[in-house]
């Protein structure tokens, strides 16, 4: 007996060295090593996925506070730069938010984000039918509420809120509208 069969097996079947087949002789694998390092692997894989979903959170509670701010008021167009019946493209709050004023009569303006609540698609105006066309899906929307009317969008346009001071129309908020 040497000292190597003395030593503790490491093998799954408890036996030694010299007993185990030979393709285990060739590729020994140490259990007690390997469940270590599955434990590790493990213990990292959690700490990185926690750490994962805080930074998730922390990046809600920032673009929830972002949002949570009323935008700037904006100007839009003069009262004069539309005929009853058109409708200007602008963007608000962002330039990456594009919207759409309309003047239905003399006095009443109304203004809403133009991108479809279906999929996103630019939606145009069709006033001589007072609603508005989405090409992509035909999806159409009350040009005086908002609303949804046909084809496949469920949740009306926001809105935007506006204010006219001196002939001059501004935006001054969005308001999110969830039917
Ligand atoms: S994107 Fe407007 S109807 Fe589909």
């Amino acid at each position: 007996m040497n000292g190597k069969d003395l030593q503790a097996p490491a093998f799954p079947d408890g036996r030694l060295e010299r007993d185990q087949p030979k393709w285990r002789r060739d590729f020994p694998i140490d259990v007690e090593a390997d469940e270590y390092g599955a434990r590790r692997d493990f213990t990292k894989f959690l700490v990185l996925t926690s750490l994962a979903f805080a930074c998730g959170q922390i990046w809600i509670v920032f673009l929830s506070l972002f949002r949570g701010r009323q935008p700037a008021e904006q100007r839009i167009a003069a009262i004069t730069d539309l005929e009853i019946g058109e409708a200007v493209s602008f963007h608000y709050p962002t330039d990456r938010d594009p919207c759409l004023l309309i003047r239905q009569s003399d006095d009443v303006f109304l203004a809403y984000s133009s991108q479809c609540t279906h999929l996103m698609c630019p939606v145009r105006p069709d006033l001589a039918h007072n609603r508005l066309h989405c090409p992509c899906h035909e999806g159409y929307f009350d040009a005086t509420t908002g609303q949804p009317t046909a084809g496949p969008p469920r949740r009306p346009l926001p809105r935007i809120h506006l204010r006219i001071d001196r002939g001059i129309v501004y935006a001054t908020d969005v308001e999110e509208r969830a039917s």
